[in-house]
């Protein structure tokens, strides 16, 4: 029976390592895979190689050392050892990056014994950074990112339905996409829905289909989206906006796997995987009565909670230098890297729109920026953060806490601890909810109706 093969001990060079230096690394067990920084073709290690990536330095001028931090920014999980020229002692901003975000650096002549030993220190399995390549995320260098694509790569494999939260922008399309890709379904379809945006009256044949003559206009019969997915998956976004009708129909698919288009009462069998996301509280859906408990429970077998991106700031300069690259090639210029201050600012911010927000700031910054390097100015962070806080005050806001405190009353027949249960607060937080909204219990309870005007923002 053949032995398994030893795993490769390879050093991945982005850059021009010379014909001695090769030597004696095969000498000493260690193959090397020259990259080019300005292809930015992935590492090219096999799964079981043992990896250690090396940025040298010593040829090229701001170009290779500009290219040299979008590779690094793009692999932050492969080891990083430097190769400086000895004049860049008296550093750029960009060189200085580099160095800090590897593990070690050599000057000119190299020490190769030295180099070696730091090799073997720093090398790792490549089936790390091969699995973020193929995941296709970028910035999962934090631990509650390294936490979703864990548990995305173990989904992938189980055909269950599987519930994205996260707020607005955070990624949740992004996941449910790879997650298709890494799922053996990934030849079949992708079918992503906005729940939202369908109009009321069409959901269930948007859904589902119907039959020619089914309702005034349907001249044709028509395949519903979930049909278009045989075999492949639907992505419900927004699902808590699917209308009662629409929830009991889905119901019955997740647990019979049948459906019947709108004007026929025949049974279609379909074999198709549900993906479904909210960034409201689904939980709270269900304790109002808008959404159905057993749906949520079919829906919520495997759940997904994809981090705000204030949660994951390791992934923050990783993500900004990826759009940043992104913008780049699209538009040209000269802007390629983030000065420090900028670096921090971007750490520092609350981004209340998440990954979508850096992406227009990251943008707008390129577009503002006077040289080279973005300033935190160029980010123009400050009076975002005003806005948002006042936006978290605003209006739409506190209109839709009122609504809501207002149907749950309802429902609860002007029952405070009902109503208290139903929302999951304390009775003390819905009297505290109904005296900001200006809602007069006695007055509700006496008409019917509510009397009162809504608060305005502060
Ligand atoms: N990890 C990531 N890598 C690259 N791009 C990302 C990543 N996460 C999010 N994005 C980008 O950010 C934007 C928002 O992502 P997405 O639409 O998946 O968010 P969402 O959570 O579905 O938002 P919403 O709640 O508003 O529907 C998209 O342009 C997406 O490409
Ligand atoms: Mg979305």
């Amino acid at each position: 029976m053949a032995s398994k093969e030893a795993p490769r001990r390879c050093v991945v060079w982005f850059g021009h390592s010379g014909n001695e230096e090769r030597a004696l690394l095969a000498q000493a067990g260690w193959c090397t895979r020259v990259a080019d920084a300005q292809l930015q073709d992935g590492v090219g290690a096999r799964r079981d190689d043992i990896v250690v990536a090396m940025a040298d330095l010593r040829q090229g001028g701001i170009d290779a050392v500009q290219s040299m931090m979008q590779v690094m920014a793009m692999h932050p999980w492969l080891p990083w050892l430097a190769l400086v020229p000895p004049e860049s002692a008296a550093h750029s901003t960009e060189v200085e990056s580099i160095l800090q975000a590897s593990a070690e650096f050599f000057t000119m002549p190299v020490d190769m014994q030295r180099l070696i030993d730091t090799l073997t220190k720093f090398a790792v399995p490549s089936s790390a950074v091969i699995e973020e390549d193929i995941t296709g995320i970028i910035g999962t260098y934090s631990h509650a990112m390294r936490a979703v694509v864990a548990s995305l790569q173990k989904f992938a494999s189980v055909d269950l339905p599987v519930l994205i939260t996260g707020e607005t922008g955070t990624g949740k399309e992004v996941l449910a996409r790879t997650l298709h890709r890494l799922s053996a379904r990934r030849e079949r379809p992708f079918v992503a829905i906005n729940c939202g945006a369908l109009p009321p009256n069409l959901v269930q044949s948007e859904l589902f289909g119907h039959e020619r003559g089914a309702f005034t206009g349907a001249n044709t019969r028509r395949i519903g989206h979930f049909e278009v997915a045989t075999g492949g998956m639907v992505f419900l976004d927004e699902v808590g906006d699917l209308p009662l009708d629409a929830q009991a129909s889905l119901l019955r698919l997740l647990q019979e796997g049948t459906l019947e288009r709108v004007g026929s009462s025949q049974l279609i069998r379909l074999d198709v995987r549900v993906l479904a996301a909210t960034h409201v509280d689904l939980e709270s859906a269900v304790a109002r009565g808008s959404f159905r408990e057993d749906l949520y429970y079919r829906l919520n077998v495997l759940r997904l909670r994809v981090p705000a991106l204030r949660e994951r700031k390791d992934d923050i300069e990783v993500l900004a230098q990826h759009f940043l690259g992104a913008f780049h090639e699209q538009h040209g210029g000269r802007v390629r890297v983030f000065s420090s201050d900028a670096l921090r600012a971007l750490r520092d911010f609350t981004w209340p729109g998440n990954v979508r927000e850096l992406i227009n700031r990251v943008q707008r910054a390129a577009v503002m920026a006077e040289s080279s390097l973005i300033s935190a100015g160029d980010l123009d962070l400050q009076n975002l953060q005003l806005a948002a806080d006042r936006s978290s005050l605003g209006l739409s806001r506190v209109v839709a806490e009122r609504e809501a405190v207002l149907a749950c009353l309802r429902e609860s027949h002007f029952n405070i601890s009902e109503c208290a249960r139903r929302l999951k607060v304390s009775r003390v937080t819905v009297y505290r909810l109904c005296k900001k909204h200006k809602v007069t219990l006695d007055e509700l309870r006496g008409n019917g109706k509510f009397m009162g005007r809504p608060a305005t923002a502060a």
